[in-house]
């Protein structure tokens, strides 16, 4: 059996699956369907110092290759996260990410110093790219200075390994990407949703409340693994691949174009049990191809095919 284990920055993954933020419930709700024990590691919903009720529904849209949100970042609070979901989560025998989000780069900053003191948690995952608050005006995600801003001052306060989420709705993510490296980052995730919209022509409706929204699924795809390769040239740091990912043929492209690991985002909705499968199907994949280690394949794209080939 191919060895599926990756080392992310400071964290030893046993493989390189991970969940998307916010499509995997809060903690365990998956459990039964995809054990955390088959998993790299679980990444929370994104978490804010307060609670926030999200956008007016309807705020979800089913498009012809995957769907439209504008959630809103719809969460209890980092009070409730302690007290509850954080203490359950924490008994998942796999690595434990906590997203974190806000309006104001003194948020950020909040949430990392309360977080930094708890063990249960290996890393902090920035959500510098949340399309669906102040009206997709991306405050951090758009800005390299801002976004390098956050993690400097973020870095201040708390050594856990900290992850950088992109937003793709920029000209260049090589330069989102080597600003949060410069800030301090210790990989990136490569890309949150697009910016998107859908229409009822006949009743003149839009399928969102917020008219856009974030655009994720299989659509994705080729600009998020596009997104992914363009960060992996620019930095030295490890990118986490997110988008579109359906299959383990999916994933094992994400690592060959400079991935470290990857993340599983729509495709659990419609398949919740899928992130579960999903390393005994890499593990397939390699072993047809004579391959040991799927470290082998990360950023493969340029090197000689080996002779099996
Ligand atoms: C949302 O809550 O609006 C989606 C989360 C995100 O896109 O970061």
């Amino acid at each position: 059996m191919a060895d599926l284990a990756v080392r992310l920055a400071s964290l030893e993954l046993r493989n390189p699956l991970l969940s998307a933020s916010g499509t995997f419930g809060h903690g365990l709700e998956m459990q039964y369907l995809s054990p955390p024990e088959r998993l790299g590691g679980l990444v929370s919903k994104t978490v804010s110092l307060l609670p926030r009720p999200g956008n007016k529904n309807p705020r979800i849209f089913e498009t012809e290759a995957g769907f439209l949100n504008s959630i809103g970042l719809e969460n209890r609070g980092i009070e409730s996260y302690l007290a509850s979901t954080l203490p359950e989560v924490a008994t998942a025998d796999c690595v434990i990410f906590t997203n974190i989000g806000g309006e104001r780069e003194a948020d950020f900053v909040e949430l990392a110093r309360i977080l930094d003191e708890r063990d249960e948690v290996d890393a902090l995952e920035l959500n510098l790219s949340c399309p669906n608050v102040q009206g997709g005006k991306l405050p951090f995600g758009t800005d390299p200075k801002t976004a390098e801003s956050v993690l400097r001052e973020v870095r201040k306060v708390t050594k856990k390994p900290l992850f950088a989420k992109l937003s793709p709705n920029v000209t260049r993510i090589s330069d989102m990407a080597r600003a949060v490296e410069a800030g301090g980052a210790d990989g990136v995730t490569a890309v949150n949703t697009l910016l998107g919209m859908a229409v009822d022509w006949r009743k003149r409706a839009w399928r969102l409340a917020t008219k856009q929204g974030g655009y994720s699924g299989v659509g994705i795809k080729p600009v998020a693994l596009r997104c992914a390769w363009e960060c992996a040239q620019a930095v030295d740091i490890p990118v986490i691949g997110c988008g579109g990912i359906r299959s383990a043929e999916d994933v094992l492209e994400y690592l060959a174009v400079g991935c470290t690991a990857v993340q599983v985002g729509t495709a659990s909705f419609s398949d919740p049990a899928l992130l579960g499968r999903l390393a005994g199907e890499v593990s397939e994949l390699l072993d047809a191809a004579g391959i040991d280690s799927v470290c082998e394949l990360i950023d493969c794209m340029e090197r000689p095919l080996p002779a099996s080939v």
